[in-house]
């Protein structure tokens, strides 16, 4: 399993249930990194995607303990040993986790590869993930040019698990 985050100086990524800013091009990056594949979310984060409805063009896997929740065009798992069942279904380089915290936290040191967009900015975040630089075993493997939107400076870093 992998994951794809974008994420603050503060590892801040979200607020309010959205997300701390808009950045198309980070947008067009996730796009090209999840399509075809598996996409591994908690049911907050599913609920903050367009509509609340899975993203098209790929397998939605969403995690909650809910034993109700249904959703049209979505895997529904109700544990994480029912998560590690049904992602053991596919070749683990095509399972993304996309978020959100809860989710992020509980497995980060289960992925292979980190993609992180690195947001050169703080902003004022009530969801946070683990610090990626103070994870032992991971290293950046790879970093995109700096970009820069609306004035704000991002990056994207692929950390890869070492051991
Ligand atoms: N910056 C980014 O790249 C990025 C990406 C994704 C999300 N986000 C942000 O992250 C925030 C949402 O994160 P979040 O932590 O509040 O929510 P979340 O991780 O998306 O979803 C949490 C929900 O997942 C379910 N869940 C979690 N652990 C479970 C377990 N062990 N067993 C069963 N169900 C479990 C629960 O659903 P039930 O309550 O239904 O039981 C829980 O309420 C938003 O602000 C969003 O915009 C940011």
């Amino acid at each position: 399993m992998n994951m794809i985050v974008a994420a603050d100086k503060n590892w801040g990524i979200g607020r309010d249930g959205g997300l701390l800013t808009h950045l198309p091009g980070d947008l067009k990056y996730f796009k090209e990194r999840t399509l075809g594949k598996v996409v591994v979310m908690g049911r907050k984060t599913l609920e903050s995607l367009p509509g609340g409805r899975p993203l098209p063009g790929r397998t939605n896997i969403v995690l909650t303990a809910n034993p109700f929740f249904e959703k049209e065009g979505c895997i529904v798992v109700r544990s994480m040993d029912q998560l590690r069942e049904e992602c053991a279904k596919y070749e683990p380089e095509n399972v993304m986790l996309i978020g959100g915290a809860m989710v992020y936290n509980m497995l980060m040191e289960e992925c292979d590869s980190l993609f992180i967009t690195k947001i050169y900015e703080e902003f004022d975040a009530d969801a946070f993930i683990k610090n990626a630089d103070e994870l032992e075993d991971y290293k950046v493997v790879w970093a995109s040019e700096m970009q820069e939107e609306n004035g704000i400076k991002y990056q994207f870093l692929e950390y890869k698990r070492e051991k």
